[in-house]
């Protein structure tokens, strides 16, 4: 029987142990409404479990070590997946794919196994591709709902919403940039033409440090890897948003990876989708676009395209 009921939430974290996986855990341990956090790694799981314990909100932290996956994802309502390797300078999304490829198959099919009804965020990159891995591995267990599976493109709105507030200077609270497409360079596509103040130079520049700027980053960190700190704070918003939806919350909305027929070429799109308790609830529509973001969007078709294909083409060889 599934935890679910109004009152309690269950989250998984796989991967809690990683660059990501300990500051999401940290931030889940703080929400409210998470009842219990389970803590799965191949790595230091129950080092991070046992930290988190002693922390004074009410919700209840487990550990499971390697040999511990399906224990780990049972009777969970949502799992959030950061587990892979991340880049190192010089290095593409895509070339982490063969390594995440096989982690995001197995983790999936452990979820779909064990907890078919769970909701289920996808982190590891490259996300245009480890959703489709993911799907395919659900189906394979008899466990795919669209509705349930997202790929967590969080970190490009809140990058949107960072750099394009302190180009207006207004606070970022008051931001909120639609970004479409897909999570890797010429595939995210941000409409801002919803902000006509910026001058043309600076949709131009803004566009592109929105589309890269995960190497902004993995440069800085100069091979000690890729966004964590960031990318933990967007995947507690994506969490928070499916939780209160879980619980019942009417009109959440949240841009982010899934299923779509949004675009027809695309069988997966990142746009504005209401969730509810099944997962999406509505798709919502796509605000009309200017020249300059139908010129993004090709670019970001053809590209996005073929990483879903690889995803598909992986689960099935
Ligand atoms: P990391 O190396 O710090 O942590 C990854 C963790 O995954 C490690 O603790 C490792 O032990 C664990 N792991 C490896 N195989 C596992 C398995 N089979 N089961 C469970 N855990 C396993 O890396 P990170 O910086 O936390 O990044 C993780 C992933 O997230 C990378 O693929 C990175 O590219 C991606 N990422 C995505 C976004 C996004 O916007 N979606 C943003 C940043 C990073
Ligand atoms: C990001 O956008 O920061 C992540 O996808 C990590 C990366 O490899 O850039």
């Amino acid at each position: 029987m599934r935890a679910t009921s109004a009152r309690f939430v269950k989250v998984a974290v796989l991967g809690a142990g990683g660059g990501i996986g300990q500051p999401l855990s940290l931030l889940l341990k703080h929400h409210k409404d998470v009842t219990q956090l389970n803590i799965y790694d191949v790595k230091g799981a129950p080092g991070v479990a046992a930290d988190l314990s002693h922390i004074s909100t009410s919700s209840k932290v487990v550990g499971f070590g390697a040999e511990q996956l399906a224990e780990a994802v049972t009777g969970v309502d949502l799992v959030l997946i950061p587990a892979g390797v991340p880049r190192k300078p010089g290095m593409t999304r895509d070339d982490l794919f063969n390594t995440n490829a096989n982690i995001v198959q197995t983790l999936a099919s452990a979820v779909g196994k064990n907890s078919p009804k769970a909701i289920i965020g996808v982190i590891s990159n490259p996300v245009n591709s480890t959703v489709p891995v993911a799907a395919e591995a659900l189906k394979k267990a008899g466990a795919y709902d669209p509705r349930k599976l997202f790929g967590v493109t969080t970190l490009d709105l809140v990058r949107a919403r960072t750099f394009v507030s302190e180009a207006i200077g207004k606070a970022p609270v008051e931001v909120d940039v639609p970004v479409i497409g897909g999570h890797s360079g010429e595939t995210i596509v941000p409409l801002l033409s919803k902000y006509p103040e910026l001058s043309a130079e600076q949709v131009k520049a803004l566009t592109h440090r929105i589309q890269f700027g995960g190497d902004e980053v993995v440069k800085a960190k100069d091979g000690a890897g890729s966004a964590t700190l960031s990318m933990a704070y967007a995947a507690a918003e994506f969490a928070d948003a499916a939780i209160r939806a879980l619980k019942g919350e009417q009109g959440v909305a949240v841009y982010t990876f899934v299923k779509s027929e949004v675009n027809p070429k695309c069988e997966y799109f990142s746009s504005l989708v209401e969730l509810g308790k099944e997962g999406v609830a509505k798709t919502l529509p796509v605000p009309k676009l200017n020249a300059f973001e139908e010129d993004l969007l090709e670019k970001c078709v053809d590209g996005l395209v073929k990483n879903i294909q690889k995803g598909a083409a992986f689960a099935n060889k």
